[in-house]
């Protein structure tokens, strides 16, 4: 049986939170919708920050409110803090997806304050909605930050511990900016794996340095099976210097299908859907199996070709 592999898609909430020009809601919820048709687990739509920090995601109650929900796809939102979580709340999210920083710095830098203020915070909203809604919780700069450098593995694992023991369904493991390399994603897989056999555990990259797949191949062989990815390779944190795009979910997928894995994802769809990304944003965007086609999407030999065989033959 081929290993199966769950995509969760970040692109209207990762991706467009970076965008120097405001999505116009209309485009936001007619590409949800479309995403929705083409296989994914789960969708992060948007997420309910303060619209001074994020201004491009301002309409995130429109959005969700505006969605054609599919059933068998999880919608997920972004939540900072206990106000985002009564404002997600009304909105009917099939989960919540915290954000903190293992990053002293890049906490302070994106989200304000230090780090165990944002663990008291989103132990508060963990407290008061974790009865009704699923709870993910993204770990950020877990591979290095942009600031400090180095964050070593045991504060990762530290603060993975506390969510933990709060009851959370699941950790994303984030990449913030495309620090990561192969050997030490695969380290940090196996120990996760091992210390959270009962987690929903996500991997998420950034490609900030070109390792962005490779590092996909080596948590996929490390046994993770779910990753987030974002179209067209749109992405990163405006609070986070250097930040670029995320893996490209379209890039990621057609490589994990060649290799055998079962990612259920319709390509066929997806791709024109990714074509269609850069007159939405406005810019070229760095994604390449939508610009080059699939291996598998042949092109005819020039006529000489044919010619040559027959001169050959
Ligand atoms: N939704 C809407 N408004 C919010 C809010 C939320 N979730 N959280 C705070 N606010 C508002 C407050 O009401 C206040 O408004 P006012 O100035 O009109 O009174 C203002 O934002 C400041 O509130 P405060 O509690 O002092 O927050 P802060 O300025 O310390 O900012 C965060 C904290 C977390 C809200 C903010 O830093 C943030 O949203 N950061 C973005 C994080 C992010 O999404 N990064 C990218 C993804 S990793
Ligand atoms: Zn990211």
């Amino acid at each position: 049986m081929k290993p199966k592999i769950l995509f969760n898609e970040v692109v209207t909430r990762d991706g467009f939170q970076m965008e120097p020009e405001f999505v116009p809601t209309d485009h936001k919820v007619a590409l949800i919708n479309a995403l929705s048709q083409c296989g994914y687990a789960k969708i992060e739509v948007t997420s309910f920050t303060s619209a001074k920090a994020i201004p491009m995601l301002r309409d995130a109650e429109e959005v969700m409110g505006r969605i054609e929900r599919v059933p068998g796809v999880e919608y997920t939102v972004l939540v900072p803090n206990l106000r985002g979580a009564e404002r997600a709340m009304e909105s009917r999210p099939d989960e919540f997806n915290l954000v903190m920083s293992t990053s002293e710095t890049h906490n302070l830098a994106n989200l304000r304050m230090p780090r165990e203020h944002s663990f008291s915070a989103l132990r508060e909203v963990i407290e008061r909605y974790g009865a009704q809604v699923p709870i993910n919780v993204s770990l950020s700069a877990c591979f290095g930050c942009p600031m400090e450098g180095d964050v070593p593995q045991a504060e990762v694992m530290q603060w993975a511990q506390r969510f933990a023991d709060l009851g959370v369904r699941g950790l994303t493991i984030c990449d913030t900016t495309g620090m990561a390399h192969p050997q030490q994603v695969a380290q940090m897989c196996d120990v996760l794996r091992s210390r959270f056999p009962a987690l929903q555990l996500t991997l998420h990259f950034h490609n900030t340095r070109g390792m962005g797949l490779a590092n996909v191949l080596a948590a996929a062989q490390s046994g993770i099976d779910r990753f987030d990815g974002s179209l067209g390779g749109l992405g990163g944190c405006p609070y986070a210097p250097g930040a670029s795009g995320n893996i490209s979910s379209e890039d990621a997928i057609h490589m994990l299908d060649a290799m055998g894995y079962d990612t259920g994802m319709d390509l066929g769809r997806l791709l024109p859907i990714a074509r269609d990304l850069p007159d939405i944003v406005g810019h070229a965007v760095p994604g390449q199996v939508a610009k080059s086609g699939r291996i598998t999407d042949l092109h005819p030999a020039p006529p000489s070709v044919a010619e040559l065989k027959k001169a050959f033959s």
